[in-house]
């Protein structure tokens, strides 16, 4: 197993050790939320964990979910989540995020936000000073206005590619049945401004910037072989 796996099962058992009996989860999408699943539901098969929820943020942690025995109910159904565990692609100190690698950024958002306590999880290769700066930011657009949004997002002064699918013919398409721009800016001065001036261009219905949000950030390390979890 690489290295960058080895910390992301690092980060993932140390959150699936956060969740206690009881509670409504938000279930993160990517690979390091998919270890945390399948530890939740080894804890519950266990015995360790009883009588958890989940609330799903892709067809993929929906999917997991149910293969590992772990209940699913809906964001309609309920008014509040008492922890949401997710992924992220780029982390700054501040514990803003870039996040939609997976094309999942949307449902995430929602989910994320109506938890009482968000916690990333991330390998230590996540971690940059400014957003923006080694991950392009995710847009999720109506797949009529890809055209004129990339135009928009020109003007906003970053470089955008329409995902492609791979082993699909075409581009990536969400799991809400949209289209994802992946703007490369180089840097993200201010994250705030910028989640807002995007999401107000017509034809946008999320990025992935996630500002202000997560409550903590943990990182799985493995450094000189020594394999360690930090908490920011
Ligand atoms: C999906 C996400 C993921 O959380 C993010 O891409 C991190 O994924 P991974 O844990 O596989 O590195 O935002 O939309």
């Amino acid at each position: 197993m690489d290295v960058q796996t080895q910390m992301k099962e690092l980060v993932a058992e140390a959150a699936a050790q956060k969740v206690e009996s009881g509670m409504l989860l938000g279930l993160g999408s990517g690979s390091t939320a998919a270890i945390l699943i399948e530890r939740l539901g080894r804890r519950c098969r266990d015995g360790e964990l009883t009588d958890i929820t989940g609330v799903p943020t892709s067809f993929q942690s929906s999917q997991l979910a149910t293969q590992y025995g772990i209940p699913l109910i809906s964001l309609n159904e309920i008014d509040h989540i008492d922890l949401a565990i997710d992924g992220a692609d780029e982390v700054d100190p501040e514990k803003n995020l870039i996040k939609g690698g997976g094309a999942c950024h949307t449902r995430e958002k929602l989910v994320d936000s109506r938890a009482d306590r968000f916690i990333v999880v991330v390998d230590a290769t996540k971690l940059s000073d400014t957003l923006g700066s080694t991950f392009p930011l995710p847009v999720e657009v109506v797949p009529d206005a890809y055209r004129q949004v990339m135009d928009s997002l020109r003007d906003l002064g970053s470089e955008p590619h329409l995902r492609m699918a791979v082993r699909k013919a075409g581009p990536v398409v969400t799991d809400q049945g949209n289209f994802v721009i992946d703007a490369k800016f180089g840097s993200i001065d201010e994250p705030a401004d910028l989640e807002s001036r995007i999401n107000n261009i017509p034809g946008v219905l999320e990025n992935g910037l996630f500002v202000g949000l997560a409550d903590e950030v943990l990182v799985g390390r493995i450094e000189d072989g020594v394999a360690s979890v930090r908490s920011f």
